[in-house]
């Protein structure tokens, strides 16, 4: 049997999404059927709408969600129905040489659901990340979901599913910020208010938070951050030297995804110091540093997929720290919209008024 159910398609480059009948098949093996709670609407669905990841047309959206277990394949143990999960992108696969030699968080072989959602027409559809959940309904991996308590929201328990779980990890387990650190935080939507909040849990002394837009900044004050510099007018660099005794900061987390910022990341870092990339580049994009600089300043240049999260690890603490009002995820809920929101969502997104606009479903 299959279910006929209403979700967010992304037909082709820069059009606007649409709400769409698709079909979702019966799990198989290894598989799960999950009835979507809540989706937050992450930068990266714009990504693959403006073709920036792939040109494997029509996306189904959606990645960044919570639900409800309610079927499983024949051979599935780890979930059951009934079961409340925060859907993820790192369905590990055990035997891989990342797997292998002890990090799974690095897993070179991760894996989505075997089946194809579709379209009416039976054209098959891209599920973002391997997800697509901007539906009622999605077919994915049982090894996609991750139990967490289930009385968390699940508007915010979703929202670990990718960009607050990146930004969080990106500070503590790329990044390794520790207790007294300095860190700076360019770019503060989503993500790297996430990367504020990790370093907040960390422990960091000095939190410097960068964005153009001043709403951003007041945001990331809320969630940890000791200072604040607006790039529109202020020198980046020069301002987090001045900020970390003429030094620059121990960690520098890049949360835009453009060469200037990340230039300017790699420059506001103390020697030795570390620069984290989690903003997510275009193919087209280039960057030109003197390779003296990289050598002379030392350190690590590192880059952060989902934060190097271990979803089992991972979720179901940082959900226990939100059960103990430790982890403000409920802050990075700026609106709930229905499915029918997401292209209007997109638009609030690049105007900068929220953080995360969340689709709720039923
Ligand atoms: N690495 C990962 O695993 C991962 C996961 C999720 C998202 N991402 C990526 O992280 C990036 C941020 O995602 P988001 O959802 O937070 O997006 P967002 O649009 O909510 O946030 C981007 C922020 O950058 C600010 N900004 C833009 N130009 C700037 C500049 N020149 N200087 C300083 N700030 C500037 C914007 O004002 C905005 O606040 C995107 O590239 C997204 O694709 C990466
Ligand atoms: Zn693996
Ligand atoms: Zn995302």
């Amino acid at each position: 049997m299959s279910h006929e159910v209403q979700g967010i398609v992304a037909r082709a480059v820069g059009q606007p999404v649409s709400l769409e009948t698709i079909i979702v098949p019966d799990p198989g093996p290894g598989e799960a059927l999950i009835k979507v709670q809540a989706c937050g609407v992450c930068h990266t669905d714009l990504h693959y709408r403006e073709g920036g990841i792939n040109d494997e047309f029509p996306f189904l959206l959606g990645h960044e969600a919570s639900g409800i277990v309610e079927a499983v394949g024949d051979d599935v143990t780890e979930v059951a129905p009934g079961d409340f999960v925060v859907l993820n992108w790192r369905a590990v696969c055990g035997d891989c040489r990342a797997c292998r030699r002890g990090e799974a968080q690095y897993c070179f072989a991760t894996h989505n659901a075997t089946q194809k959602m579709t379209l009416t027409d039976g054209t098959e559809l891209s599920p973002a990340l391997g997800i697509g959940a901007f539906a009622e309904k999605t077919l994915v991996a049982a090894g996609q979901c991750t139990k967490v308590d289930p009385a968390a929201s699940p508007a915010a328990a979703g929202l670990l599913g990718c960009g607050v779980m990146a930004g969080i990890g990106a500070a503590i387990n790329t990044g390794e910020v520790g207790r007294g650190d300095s860190v700076a935080v360019i770019g503060c939507g989503g993500v790297g208010s996430a990367a504020v909040c990790g370093s907040d849990l960390a422990g960091a002394a000095t939190i410097i938070a960068v964005d153009i837009d001043d709403q951003k900044l007041a945001w990331a004050r809320e969630f940890g951050a000791t200072h604040t510099i607006n790039a529109a007018n202020e020198d980046v660099v020069e301002r987090i030297r001045e900020l970390t005794n003429g030094n620059g900061a121990d960690v520098v987390i890049e949360a835009v995804g453009l060469p200037a910022t990340y230039e300017q990341a790699f420059y506001a870092r103390d020697l030795a110091g570390t620069v984290v990339l989690v903003g997510v580049p275009t193919p087209d994009m280039k960057i030109e540093l003197p390779l003296i600089d990289i050598f002379g300043r030392g350190g690590s240049l590192k880059s952060s997929w989902y934060g190097d999260c271990l979803p089992s690890r991972d979720f179901p603490m940082l959900i226990d720290l939100y059960m103990q009002g430790r982890l403000n995820l409920d802050g990075f809920v700026s609106e709930t919209i229905g499915l029918d929101g997401v292209e209007e969502a997109f638009h609030k997104m690049e105007r900068g008024e929220v953080l995360r606009s969340v689709v709720e479903i039923g």
